[in-house]
């Protein structure tokens, strides 16, 4: 069977099917069994797996890309279909996290952090494997862990804060995680939001794999929270490595997607609700 990945939640909504929220979330389809990458904010993760006919009462196991409300918010609604099941993440997807937003003129602090406790997730059947280093979780199937932080172009969003005793610092977000299925067109790489940094992940997977042959990469590559000058400096650098398909969607944005789609043509495609990408 063909490794099979279908954008269930994202921004935008590609066909006449489905809903749009702002959050990921993907179903992969493998010859070894399906998995859920993140679950989007929570509003249409149900709904659009009814709609593209992707049965959430299959994943054999659940990866959390980091602790932020777009991307783990839909975590119980899939529980309460799905029940007991495997759910990997870093153990830092439970801290208070903060968004600081410029909005109608005005400076307001938005919750940003998972909305759920642990307890009750686990009460809905979540069986929490914690890991922080790079792990293969089943054959051929790779969550990056934490992500060394290399290119000088690649910050942490200074929007982003989170909150430990009251006190309210930048947050790098450590928990930053994402998935790498080894397949035999090579690897694919699957982010949720790249907090790390989408250069320092591919990186990061080129160290720990020692395979620099990409199929294609997903997910959200959050550049458009980048400068123009560090966007052009990640391009340039997406440039030298060998990917063959470029899928990204998410906090990609449309002028970076825009930008990505004159750089690399018919290679480019954007992830929307009901995209498939078969390897
Ligand atoms: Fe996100
Ligand atoms: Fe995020």
């Amino acid at each position: 069977m063909k490794t099979r990945i279908t954008i269930l939640c994202e921004n935008l909504v590609g066909k006449l099917i489905g809903s749009g929220e702002h959050g990921f979330s993907a179903f992969i389809e493998t010859g070894q069994g399906n998995y859920l990458f993140d679950t989007g904010s929570g509003h249409s993760v149900v709904s659009n797996s009814l709609t593209l006919d992707k049965d959430l009462r299959t994943v054999r196991k659940i990866f959390l890309s980091h602790g932020h409300y777009d991307h783990t918010g839909g975590l119980p609604e899939v529980l309460k279909i799905k029940g007991k099941v495997e759910v990997h993440a870093h153990p830092h997807i439970f801290l208070d996290r903060l968004a600081i937003l410029e909005e109608e003129g005005t400076e307001k602090r938005r919750f940003s952090g998972i909305p759920y406790k642990k307890r009750y997730l686990e009460f809905l059947g979540a069986n929490f494997s914690f890991n922080t280093d790079f792990i293969e979780v089943e054959r051929g199937v790779f969550l990056t862990g934490e992500v060394p932080r290399k290119t000088s172009f690649e910050k942490p969003d200074p929007r982003l804060k989170i909150e430990t005793e009251g006190k309210v610092t930048q947050d790098i977000l450590p928990d930053d995680q994402s998935l790498i299925l080894d397949t035999e067109k090579g690897l694919v790489l699957i982010f949720g939001c790249a907090h790390s940094g989408m250069i320092n992940i591919i990186q990061h997977v080129i160290a720990k794999t020692g395979k620099d042959k990409f199929y294609a990469i997903f997910g959200g590559t959050h550049l458009d929270f980048l400068t123009p000058e560090q966007l052009e400096e990640s391009i340039k650098t997406l440039k030298t490595l060998e990917i063959e398909k470029i899928n990204v969607s998410h906090c990609t944005g449309m002028k970076p997607a825009f930008r990505l789609h004159q750089e690399f043509g018919d290679r480019f495609s954007y992830g929307c609700v009901g995209s498939v990408e078969e390897v």
